[in-house]
């Protein structure tokens, strides 16, 4: 519920239209409330007391009223969508940029199936809710209230009938709503698994297809789709009560107003006395309609509330996520970096999870080609995450020019290190587009001179700078990607690179020449490339091999073939580099 009044943060922009909606909805209100006293008016002096001029003006006034009062509530019901609208609009973005705000941390946590749900179909609720609930409620409230003092000044006997039954009515709903509500928490955690299945199937859809597991996938998905439709069918089963039993307490009370109205006046009219009149019976039995229908409303609206509170909670906990990586009070603007890295005993682990990277103690020179080569699983792409703050270490300090990292503006630092991950992304567009994704001002130039030394322009003439690489990069292959993946690293001309494991699926020329042209063309640019390969590192100034974590050895191609152990056991695994 909390939940609810924090979307009102994000109605306070929309303040004056809501203000005029309730303005114009209570204009509405009002106006219907009096349509029944005119009814009253109509039969009483006009019908019952034969002058037509009476019932016309009744007649005419209702007419009158009935526009006037529609056209407010028309007016009213356009000032929600906007507001509910503009709300919505808001809160997408305010999610979207918390997204973008995400590190790696945060996307180890978050499903990305989960995350779209969130964006898309909880803000549509809590949109519906100020659309139709916040309407629907101010519009019942004023309704009842008015209805039941109109009821009270009509009749007080009947009156008091009439309250006893929408108490009951109310308790009733609101007894429903709490069932409600933790139910459409866990339906919407369905559809987040539902959401989350879909999307790894399409993303992977390649993958399913080459190890022939549709039956495999088509089972997952209809279990998880079974599992949404069965939480669907309950809450559909409790809403199935409400709407009648609702009007079958309206249908009750039109009986008891009818019998226990009715048989007063016919007593009055065998007793030839004056009292209770048939036009009050009618306009009483309007207010109480008036009364029951937007009860009845109320209920249904009270389930749009236990919906919104569900989805406003799922909202804000993505609006509430921590960044993973804390931002600095007094961020350090890293103006012209050098390159000098220092890993000063830095460990660092996932999550719970063990140290991936343990003790390693580090300084490497400004414009240094580093290699670093190591089994799987030993820590290389750990390590390198560390040096833009993909993640922070959990213990030690790591400094570039001499300043802990973590004092550094992140968005300003990370512009300083062009990281290719092992797995490039590259998204829908041309290979231009793509090679200049983070220096779209680099221009021409920029992007042919990146481009060259990744060894791009062979396969670049032949497609065309401007070919669709089609999503994610499908439409290349997968040695095309890398290198478009290294040239777009290379145009943003950081101060440092590093290349995980991005040269496995070229072939032995092309990779030779795309280290050569690393190492040779790119003066005063600090690198690290981490390979499995030791003919892809044989060249750097220093080679680190990491084993379980920790550094097992530093040096040059010839001093770690004489005393590194692991560096020796490789080398002879790819036997060209035995002398
Ligand atoms: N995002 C992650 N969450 C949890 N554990 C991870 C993650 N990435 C890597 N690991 C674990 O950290 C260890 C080191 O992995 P990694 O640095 O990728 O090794 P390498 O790059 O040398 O193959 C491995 O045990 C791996 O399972
Ligand atoms: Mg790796």
């Amino acid at each position: 519920m909390t939940n609810l009044f924090r979307l009102f943060a994000y109605l306070r922009k929309f303040a004056s239209f809501m203000s005029f909606a309730l303005i114009f909805l209570a204009i509405s209100v009002v106006l219907n409330l009096t349509q029944p006293k005119l009814i009253e008016w109509a039969i009483d002096s006009g019908i019952t007391a034969g002058i037509v001029r009476n019932l016309v003006v009744g007649g005419v006034g209702i007419f009158l009223l009935g526009i006037v009062g529609n056209l407010a509530n028309l007016v009213s019901g356009y000032l929600f969508i906007r507001s509910g609208q503009g709300m919505a609009h808001e809160l997408r973005g305010s999610m979207f940029r918390k997204v973008v705000s995400f590190s790696f941390i945060n996307f180890d946590k978050w499903r990305t199936g989960e995350l779209m749900v969130r964006l898309n179909s909880d803000v549509n609720t809590v949109r519906m809710f100020v659309r139709m609930g916040l309407f629907m409620i101010a519009q019942s409230v004023v309704m009842i209230i008015g209805s039941v003092i109109f009821m009270f000044h009509t009749d007080v006997r009947l009156a008091s009938i009439m309250a006893l039954l929408m108490g009951g009515t109310l308790a009733f709903s609101i007894t429903i709503v709490s069932f409600l509500r933790p139910l459409f928490l866990k339906m919407r955690a369905k559809l987040d698994d539902l959401n989350n299945t879909l999307q790894e199937n399409l993303a992977g859809a390649k993958v399913v297809r080459a190890f022939n597991r549709q039956s495999f996938e088509k089972e997952k998905f209809e279990l998880k789709n079974r599992g949404f439709y069965m939480m669907a069918v309950k809450i559909g089963y409790f809403f199935s009560i409400v709407l009648p039993f609702m009007l079958f307490i309206g249908n009750f009370a039109i009986t008891l107003i009818l019998w226990v109205g009715g048989t007063e006046i016919i007593q009055n009219y065998h007793a030839g006395t004056t009292g209770f009149t048939l036009g009050q019976l009618i306009a009483f039995n309007n207010y109480a309609m008036m009364a029951i229908f937007p009860l009845i409303m109320l209920g249904m609206v009270l389930n749009f509330i236990s919906m919104a509170s569900a989805s406003a909670e799922r909202i804000f906990q993505v609006l509430k996520e921590k960044p993973g990586i804390s931002m600095p009070e007094n961020p350090v603007l890293p103006e012209k970096i050098r390159g000098k890295i220092e890993f000063d005993g830095i460990s660092f682990g996932y999550g719970e999870g063990e140290d991936a990277v343990q003790d390693v103690n580090l300084t490497i020179a400004p414009g240094e080609k580093i290699g670093i080569i190591g089994g799987t699983g030993s820590g290389k792409s750990s390590l390198a995450s560390l040096i833009p703050r993909l993640y922070d270490p959990r213990k030690g300090i790591i400094r570039i020019d001499g300043v802990d990292i973590r004092e550094y503006n992140p968005i300003e630092l990370r512009k300083k290190i062009g990281i290719v991950l092992q797995d490039p992304i590259l998204f829908s567009g041309g290979i231009r587009q793509n090679i200049l994704y983070g220096n779209p001002e680099g221009g021409e130039s920029v992007a042919e001179w990146a481009a060259g030394i990744a060894q791009a322009m062979p396969f670049i003439d032949e497609k065309g700078w401007d070919s669709s690489i089609g999503e994610r990069g499908t439409h290349l292959s997968g040695g095309q990607r890398q290198r478009v993946a290294i040239a777009r690293a290379l145009a943003s001309k950081p101060a440092i690179l590093i290349l995980d494991d991005v040269t496995s699926s070229l072939d032995l020329e092309t990779e030779r020449n795309v280290t050569k042209g690393i190492y040779e063309k790119l003066d005063g640019m600090t690198v690290l490339i981490i390979s499995q390969k030791i003919q892809t590192i044989k060249m750097s100034d220093r080679i680190i091999v990491m084993d379980k974590g920790r550094i097992s050895g530093i040096g040059t191609h010839d001093t770690l073939i004489q005393d590194n152990e692991i560096y020796r056991k490789i080398a002879e695994t790819q036997d060209e580099f035995i002398h």
